[in-house]
This record gives C-alpha cells, structure tokens and sequence, in this order.
C-alpha cells in the first residue's frame, strides 16, 4: 500500500498546500491550515468504475428490509435502551463525558455482558496498562475468556489486530489516546483524532462490527476541539453526573439507531455501575416534605418522566445588586422567573438573594419545570411550604401566563406512581392534551396564571 501523504488545508478558504505556515497564503487568515492525509492515488482517478457487482443500484424502499440487521441484545437494560435497544453492527458510537466518571467502567462492564453472550470482545486500551485494566475486570466480575484486551495507541497495529482477530465488538479507550504516525501532530490533536476515528469507522463499517470509542471532554466542553467526532459517529452517549454524587446519567444526544435524548440511570458503586429502575424515587429519597422553599418538578428526560426536587432559599441582602445563584437550571432562566414573580405577581425581590438548586445535582433544561421554580422562590420568600403531595408543571410566559407542557398524562401517571395526589397544570393543557389518560387517583388543578398556581399550591 502506497504510504499516505499528508498536507494542509485551509479551514477559511480551502487553500491546499504541502507545508505548515502560520499564515494562509491565499486569504491571509492566521492559524487556519489543517494538516489532512491525502488518500492515496487509485489508477484511473476518485470516479474510476467499479465491477458490475460492486456498484448498488436503486430497489423500491418495500424491497428493502430492515430487519435485515440483527442488533446485538445487551444484558445491561438502562444501556440498551440508551442505544436504541441492543448494539447495531456496524455502528460508531462515542462515548464521553469528565475524566473519573466512569467510562472505562460502564464500557467494561459491557465488553463483559457481550462477552458471557459468546461473541469475542476486544478492550484496546490505550490510557492504562494491561495490568489497570485486568484489576478492573476483576473488580466488576468481568473476567471472561472472549474478553480480549489490547493495550496499545499505535493506530497500524491496533487495525492489524482487528483484522485478524474480526471480533464481534471492539472497544477503544480512549480515542485521544491513540496515534497514526504518518502524522505529524501529537496524540490527541484534532488532526489525529479525526484521522484515528476516520480510520477505525471504516473499519467498522467494512466488519460490519460495532466500535464504540470513549472521546474526552474538553476544558471547553468538546470533545477534542471543536466537536469534529460527533458528526463522524452515528451515536453520541454523554455520562453525566456529580463527583459528590454516585448516581451517572447516560444520555444519547445523537442516535441514528434510535430516539435522542434518551436517559439511562446509573448508580456507582463498589462493583461498578448498577442499573437504578426507579430513579425518581431516589431523587426524592432524602426530601423534606413540608419544607419551605421546596418544590416538585416533573422534567421529561428523553421518554421517561423523572421527578425532582427543586428547593430555593431567598434571603435579605447584605448588597447593593443581590446575588442570583442558579445550580442544575439555566441562570437566564432563574432571571425570568424572577422578573416576572417581582412585576406580575407583586413579589418583593429587589432585596432578596436567591439560590436555587436541583436536588441530586441534576440538571433541568426544560421551561416545563419553570413553575416548580417559581414555587420553591415564592415558597421560601413567604415562609409557607408547598403541599407535600403536589407535582408543578407549567411553563411561565413573560404575562405571568402558564403555558403548556409536553406529554402531561406520562408526567402525571409518574408523579402518581411515586405517591403525589395533587397536581396544578396549565389550564390550556387540556386542549391538546388527552386527559383521559390522566391518572384516576389525582386531583388536577387547572391554572391560568402564575397567580392562581401560587394561591392553589403554598398551604
Ligand atoms: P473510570 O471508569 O476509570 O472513569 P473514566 O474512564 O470515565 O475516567 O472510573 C472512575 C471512578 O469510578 C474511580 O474514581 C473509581 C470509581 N469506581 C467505583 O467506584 N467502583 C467501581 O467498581 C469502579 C470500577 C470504579
Ligand atoms: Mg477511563
């Protein structure tokens, strides 16, 4: 095979040139060029014909059938479903998330199930020794003869190790870790990590064997600069969750195999990652119910509906601006709901401090939850708590309105399920919504403002 040469391309004008400079040429642009391999020249140039039989041709979509492709099932249930139910053949997912979360243990403890399922499983680990990486399987009772491990980051022999063993999974941890070195960049550059990631998809695709990569997270957030791998995978999992906290959300933010968003709960523990069935039931464990400054949400996180507890405290100021402290919701939002408390409800919060957190270090991005914030504030403000056994949901417009929500009979039937009796909705939810699918056993209080879910909600 003709040795890959390598050159540079500038991200601004697409400019192509043999030698690195700090300054484009062409456009001017500083620190634009890129270095990319070239593919080596085929005879006949990029659209030589291929044989007869190579070439695809189009067939009526009732035709083809895509049960066609099996997915490998997966033993571990919260995982499996994260993924679109079981793993797809020839599929990329990346897996990424804080260094010490817990990838290399979520992604061990799956090379294990796949390999007590009798496919063969190959762990190239490219961070840690091959001695790290046993003391791990034995930890999490992982140890198992189809379960095979490579400790390298050469790129070469990782594929030629691939090759020839054609395993029925393999797994690279992590992918900043490995190299080409017909590159010049350094390990971990956005160069190598798109190259190594380009390479091993293809190798995927060509095995039809699932690859599943652990990328890091950035200080910036991204995954190796600028999120150049998440449109290269079909699947991006993110593990989510708070050092001071042993539970770990696993969260699908792109999924060509199944529905985004999804959620699977986890909770660390001395034999690794346990599946937690109930997770409201744990965000709820340590709440005290008649609390002042506590209030009960219902986010939708992916399908599931998932109940937390949102708690504020509002205390006089010792500033001239008070302080707004917001942890696990958005600080613009907190704003919001702030200004419209003070102008449409009349609340006095000028010389207030608010803090307001998420219970469990979760995070709530959804205006759906808006009104258990709302209620926690105003609850903490007046010193009167929210009924014990009431769920809020209910987006707040700028009129002091309560909007809509997605999805409310789900929201309402976990709510129930969990012991909550009452509920306020927005008023105009039943329109859409289908009530008849509310729960029996709950009273719904309708409200069309924030004004009249406060009065229905403080006791
Ligand atoms: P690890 O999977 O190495 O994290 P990552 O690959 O994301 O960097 O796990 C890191 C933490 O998990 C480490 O602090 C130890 C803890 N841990 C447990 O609590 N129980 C276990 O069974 C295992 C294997 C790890
Ligand atoms: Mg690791």
């Amino acid at each position: 095979m003709p040795k890959p040469r390598t050159s540079f391309v500038c991200t601004e004008c697409g400019h192509r040139q043999t030698k690195w400079t700090g300054r484009c040429p062409k456009c001017g642009a500083w620190n634009t060029l890129q270095e990319v391999i070239e593919a080596p020249e085929t005879p006949g140039g990029k659209h030589r014909a291929r044989p007869a039989g190579e070439r695809p041709a189009p067939r009526p979509l009732p035709d083809i059938r895509a049960d066609d492709i099996a997915r490998i099932p997966l033993a571990i249930g919260e995982m499996s479903r994260v993924l679109g139910g079981g793993i797809m053949p020839g599929g990329g997912v990346l897996i990424s998330g804080d260094p010490g979360i817990g990838k290399s243990t979520l992604l061990m403890q799956m090379a294990a199930a796949v390999a007590q399922s009798g496919l063969t499983v190959l762990y190239v680990s490219g961070e840690e020794s091959a001695y790290q990486v046993k003391r791990r399987a034995e930890r999490l009772g992982g140890v198992h003869p189809n379960l095979f491990l490579l400790a390298d980051v050469d790129l070469h022999n990782i594929l030629a190790q691939i090759a020839a063993m054609n395993p029925g999974l393999v797994i690279v941890d992590s992918i900043q870790a490995v190299y080409l070195d017909d590159l010049s960049s350094s390990a971990g550059s956005v160069t190598q990590v798109r190259e190594c990631t380009a390479h091993l998809l293809r190798m995927a695709k060509e095995g039809n064997t699932p690859l599943f990569l652990v990328g890091h997270v950035t200080k910036e957030g991204n995954i190796a600069g600028p999120r150049v791998l998440e449109h290269m995978v079909d699947t991006v999992l993110y593990l989510e969750g708070d050092r001071f906290h042993s539970y770990r959300l696993l969260r699908s933010v792109k999924n060509r195999f199944g529905s985004t968003n999804e959620v699977g709960v986890f909770e660390m523990g001395p034999s690794g990652l346990q599946e937690v069935s109930n997770p409201s039931e744990m965000f709820l464990a340590e709440r005290l119910p008649n609390a002042s400054g506590s209030a009960i949400a219902v986010p939708l996180e992916g399908t599931r509906p998932l109940l937390v507890e949102v708690q504020a405290l509002a205390s006089t100021t010792a500033f001239a601006q008070p302080r707004r402290t917001a942890n696990g919701i958005d600080f613009n939002r907190l704003l919001l709901i702030a200004a419209v408390l003070g102008k449409r409800v009349g609340l006095r919060l000028s010389d207030q401090d608010i803090f307001v957190n998420v219970v469990g270090g979760l995070k709530i991005t959804e205006p759906g939850s808006d009104l258990a914030v709302a209620l926690a504030i105003v609850s903490s403000v007046r010193n009167r708590p929210v009924a014990a056994d009431m769920a809020l949901l209910g987006e707040i417009g700028l009129s002091g309105e309560l909007r809509s929500v997605s999805q409310l009979a789900r929201r309402l039937t976990e709510a129930s399920k969990l012991g909550f009796k009452r509920a306020v909705i927005p008023r105009s939810a039943g329109r859409h919504a289908r009530t008849d699918a509310f729960p029996d056993d709950m009273e719904i209080i309708r409200a069309r403002s924030l004004h009249q879910a406060i009065e229905a909600a403080l006791t």
